[in-house]
């Protein structure tokens, strides 16, 4: 049905975000330090117009790497697809400082991509800790890949660490494989004064549950000098500790795949000419070094990034992918059910550049969930959830939530009203 739409590349919201620099964030934070950020309420202009939910669904934006992974026969190659996957889908991150909006507790989100061979659905499970579970299957029935997040903020003082807690699982159907990993922590830089950046580190590792095979990834911290700023390297090793290859490259540009031997040789050359100034440091600036990846000769390309559309700086440094995620298609109305994320007022109205109306509709939101809240506790009535059920994750055995299917049936009746 909406096959020839997707084929229009969005360019542009329809209006450009609304200038931060009016607003101190400075006052409302200091008095934080330390504290998780959930409870605390920032003005809409550090917001971006998509909701929580909108921003998880943008894992999928490289798709076409898992529909290569389900042609590969060779299960280290399949490897990097997944690997190069788990990659990109945190590669939308980049410069997008904005904060989504929290989703309301049984807010739902759909992307049905007939063009790309898959649909997703997603939805808020938890207030408190606020948890979104997702599940997105290929047309084909190649894969399934579903996780809960719980994106968990700190502030730190400078900068807001968010720590990802939950589990991914991709699996992959024709070849009986489950791949599980967690995303790397996300920290927003320099957000007293200056501009804002973004970085993320720590170790990935996916794991191939059918043999205990690993991938293992680690995004580095940038460290003073700026050397490792975006970097991400590591390697796939079977159960023996065998390594088959490295993985390296930026998180922010592309990843290559190369043989471990050659790595280590090209590594030692390396380090020879070597020395890099050090800069002021008590700043919270993104450090200058800006090198592009070196390729290693003998290399093969895993993934690289799309550049991003001409008006994005002025539009929260959207993706195309990201652009189009809060569109009303022809046809969609008759189809959503009632609480689609695209349905929200605030979001669509700061989408439209009404900053007014959409703070305004933020709280109004907000409050009709607290009271909704309150009458439940009242009458002692559980939240139920909808499309998806709290169990154990089949592959890691952690806590998780699990779809437990009927969302495409569109059999909406009894849903909430949550708006
Ligand atoms: C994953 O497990 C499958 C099933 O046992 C195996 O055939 C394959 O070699 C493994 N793949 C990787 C990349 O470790
Ligand atoms: C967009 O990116 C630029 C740097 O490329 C940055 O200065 C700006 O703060 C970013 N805007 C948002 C909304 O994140």
């Amino acid at each position: 049905m909406c096959y020839l739409y997707f084929c229009i590349v969005l360019t542009a919201l329809p209006a450009p975000m609304f200038p931060r620099n009016s607003v101190s964030i400075w006052g409302i934070l200091k008095k934080c330090i330390g504290l998780e950020l959930s409870k605390i309420t920032m003005p809409i202009a550090f917001n971006e117009p998509l909701s929580f939910l909108q921003r998880i669904s943008e894992y999928m934006e490289h798709t076409y790497l898992l529909n290569k992974a389900c042609t590969l026969p060779d299960s280290i190659q399949r490897m990097q697809a997944v690997a190069a996957f788990a990659v990109s889908a945190v590669a939308s991150q980049w410069d997008r400082t904005g904060k989504p909006f929290n989703p309301l507790l049984g807010e739902t989100y759909e992307l049905t991509r007939e063009d790309q061979g898959y649909r997703l659905v997603s939805e808020q499970v938890s207030h408190h800790p606020p948890v979104s579970a997702f599940h997105a299957e290929s047309l084909a029935g190649d894969f399934v890949f579903h996780g809960s997040i719980y994106p968990k903020l700190k502030f730190w003082g400078k900068s807001v660490e968010a720590e990802p807690k939950g589990t991914i699982t991709m699996e992959l159907l024709k070849f009986n494989e489950a791949y599980t990993w967690s995303n790397p922590f996300c920290c927003v830089h320099n957000i007293i004064l200056g501009s804002l950046w973004i970085e993320q580190y720590g170790t990935v590792e996916i794991i191939n549950h059918s043999t205990g095979d690993k991938c293992v990834l680690n995004f580095k911290p940038c460290g003073m000098f700026g050397k490792e700023l975006h970097r991400v390297e590591g390697y796939i090793q079977d159960k023996s500790k065998r390594k088959h290859c490295v993985i390296y490259g930026k998180w922010t540009e592309c990843m290559w795949s190369v043989d471990p031997q050659t790595f280590e040789n090209h590594r030692k050359n390396e380090k020879k000419g070597e020395s890099r100034k050090k800069e002021n440091d008590d700043s919270d600036d993104m450090p200058e070094s800006q090198d592009t990846v070196s390729v290693i000769p003998g290399s093969t390309l895993l993934w690289r990034i799309a550049s991003r559309p001409t008006h994005s700086t002025t539009m929260y440094n959207f993706t195309s992918f990201a652009m189009s995620l809060n569109e009303m298609e022809p046809g969609m109305e008759a189809t959503l059910p009632p609480t689609d994320g695209r349905l929200r007022p605030d979001i669509r109205a700061m989408e439209n550049g009404l900053m007014d109306e959409a703070s305004r509709e933020k709280e109004r939101l907000e409050q009709k969930q607290r009271e909704s809240r309150k009458e439940r506790a009242k009458s002692q009535e559980e939240w139920s959830t909808r499309w998806f059920q709290q169990g154990n994750n089949p592959f890691t055995g952690s806590p998780d939530w699990l779809y437990t299917g009927g969302y495409f049936n569109r059999n909406y009746a009894t849903l909430p009203n949550i708006y």
